[in-house]
């Protein structure tokens, strides 16, 4: 009975749109015509950590782009489609590169086990592990120093964001966009901000 298959997922769909329209009966007739959303997220894609849920964001408000580790690699077409089309056609004004401590790409990249094609999409975190050897090998605790590279990725994530020529032209041409560097915690639902904003040339030095 194929109609039958995964039906808890149908019914909650159906359970989900009639909440939504008895709230608000316009509300897909709006988003229809239009998708306006001023924040781009690039996130991790593991289950825990749903973007808009997180935020408190309604479909229409946020731009989601969601991979393994949530990496901005200067080479990859999909995050660069991505990129550029908030950019340049949704005008974003803010860009939030999220991580999340307990990543399990991050303790992938830096377990030394061969897992197979994910070794090579997680090589930018070995670079970052790399470059912050003397920072980490000082931090005791193992769970720590991971949350630690946790964070140091997703800075250097905001670098990437913001080192891109779609984001350095749009701040030529006088958008504002400013790039935000989070970290979620799945264990208490909080995020923390990094404090490693980057609002135009000037701050990336
Ligand atoms: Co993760």
């Amino acid at each position: 009975m194929r109609s039958g298959m995964l039906q808890h997922l149908k019914d909650n769909n159906r359970a989900w749109a009639a909440r939504k329209v008895s709230v608000d009966p316009g509300f897909f007739s709006r988003l229809e015509h239009q998708q306006a959303p001023e924040y781009l997220w690039i996130g991790c894609s593991d289950s825990r950590v749903p973007a808009n849920e997180i935020v408190g964001l309604d479909p229409g408000e946020m731009f989601v782009h969601r991979n393994v580790a949530n990496l901005a690699p200067p080479q990859d077409a999909n995050y660069l489609s991505v990129l550029q089309f908030a950019v340049d056609v949704l005008k974003v004004k803010h860009i939030l590169v999220v991580g999340h401590y307990g990543c399990g790409g991050v303790s992938a990249a830096v377990g030394g086990k061969r897992l197979g094609l994910v070794d090579h999409w997680l090589h930018p975190i070995r670079e970052v592990s790399h470059d912050h050897r003397h920072e980490l090998e000082a931090i005791p605790n193992q769970n720590d120093r991971l949350d630690r590279l946790c964070e140091l990725s997703v800075i250097r994530q905001v670098r990437n964001v913001a080192s891109d020529l779609f984001v350095q032209d749009a701040w030529a041409r006088g958008q504002s966009i400013q790039v935000h560097g989070w970290v979620y915690s799945i264990a208490d639902g909080l995020i923390t901000d990094l404090g490693a904003t980057i609002s135009g040339l000037e701050d990336l030095g």
